[in-house]
């Protein structure tokens, strides 16, 4: 069985969906890997080390005709017009936001998997490409805050005077959102975050910063472990209390996001203005609306004396192991997809696996994927 990995073509996007450690694995499992020429580049794994590690360099098309291809992100119509009916595609496909792309693939006869689909569970936690690539998104809007903020993260006492800590509060405390916790910790920072979901009160304090108490009158714990979108007082008296309690932020990080709906607003314009000059607020939820009103997708601008930093994919902005994480992420679901028969590889029934039938999108020519 033939798997293609074609270089990545969505501008920006710097992460390979397999690096040449995982092509020694998917060998030894008895795939032939296909690499397309300079697929790694940019996340500086080179051609030679993938023919090292038992690849076969091809061209563009001869890696998206592969039985199954590995993408990082949303294949383009042209790519979708190479694949090979009957082939498999696994790869992050947005589905809530990506009808055409899932028209495209059912047409064509591809079975895709999108891999943000993955469950949640601990049997596919080492599959989980959401963690994996949240983690690092909130390990690095901490470094893009550093750099940007104009004075220091950790306390400072030097002969020419003494500095404070920076006080940096985080919104939404999920994967992206404790790591961010944890990585201003590291630097020095003064943190306090906060969650809809009460559960992760405890998860915060574990990690030295301070659980935000704000009474919005209900809980925003939806279906699993995900959160829920508030009604809409609930919406304005966290906004209103939010306003109040941000003024004395230097550095807001907000990761706050609901399964396929716009982020909510949390830090109004108000809130903004509250905020003193020199601040900065990393919008990680840029990409589905934002969680500041003021911040612009794949852009940083500067309101209010505010920098408000859009970016739209900080895991490529640490493409060496945000690769790598995928590529494992992917080589462990990859396992559960097929199996031996008579000594070849050969397809299991997506279906009859909790894991794979989560994470099908189109299958036959239909598209069998349901909006939440
Ligand atoms: N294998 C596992 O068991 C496993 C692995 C990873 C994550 N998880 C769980 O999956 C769930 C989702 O995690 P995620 O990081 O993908 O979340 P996410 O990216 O969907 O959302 C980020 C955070 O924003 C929060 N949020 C949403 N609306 C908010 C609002 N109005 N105000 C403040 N915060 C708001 C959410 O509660 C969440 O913590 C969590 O319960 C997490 O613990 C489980």
């Amino acid at each position: 069985m033939k798997i293609g990995i074609p270089k990545e073509t969505i501008p920006g996007e710097f992460r390979v969906a397999t690096v040449p450690d995982a092509v020694k694995k998917f060998c030894g499992k008895g795939f032939t890997v296909c690499v397309e020429k300079s697929a790694g580049e940019s996340a500086h794994f080179t051609d030679e080390a993938y023919v090292q590690a038992g690849a076969q360099l091809v061209g563009n098309d001869e890696a998206l005709g592969a039985d199954l291809v590995l993408k990082v992100g949303v294949p383009a119509p042209g790519e979708i017009d190479k694949m090979k009916s009957g082939g498999v595609l696994c790869s992050l496909l947005d589905p809530c936001r990506n009808e055409n792309a899932l028209t495209g693939l059912a047409g064509k006869g591809v079975t895709a998997l999108a891999v943000e689909l993955i469950p949640r569970t601990t049997r596919a936690q080492s599959m989980d490409v959401l963690s994996s690539q949240a983690g690092i998104a909130g390990y690095r809007a901490i470094i893009e805050a550093a750099s940007r903020y104009p004075r220091f993260f950790p306390m400072m006492m030097t002969s020419a005077g003494a500095a404070r800590p920076a006080k940096l509060i985080v919104l939404g405390a999920g994967v992206a959102g404790l790591q961010a916790i944890a990585t201003a910790r590291r630097l020095g920072c003064d943190v306090e975050a906060f969650d809809v979901r009460p559960a992760v009160r405890e998860e915060i304090q574990s990690l030295g910063a301070k659980f935000i108490d704000l009474d919005v009158g209900e809980s925003g714990a939806g279906e699993g472990g995900y959160a829920k979108e508030l009604s809409e007082e609930g919406k304005k008296r966290q906004q209103a209390a939010l306003t109040e309690y941000l003024k004395k932020a230097n550095i807001i990080v907000s990761t706050a996001l609901i399964p396929c709906r716009d982020a909510p607003v949390l830090i109004t314009e108000d809130a903004v203005k509250g905020l003193a000059e020199g601040s900065v607020i990393i919008d990680l939820a840029a990409a589905s609306g934002g969680n500041c009103p003021l911040s612009e997708p794949d852009q940083v601008v500067v309101k209010h004396g505010v920098s408000l930093v859009g970016h739209t994919n900080y895991p490529s902005m640490v493409p060496g192991d945000a690769s790598a994480f995928y590529a494992r992420n992917l080589f462990n679901l990859v396992s559960i997809l097929v199996e031996e028969k008579e000594g070849n590889l050969a397809w299991k029934d997506f279906a009859e696996d909790d894991i794979s039938k989560a994470a099908t999108v189109t299958r036959g020519g239909e598209i069998v994927y349901q909006k939440p």
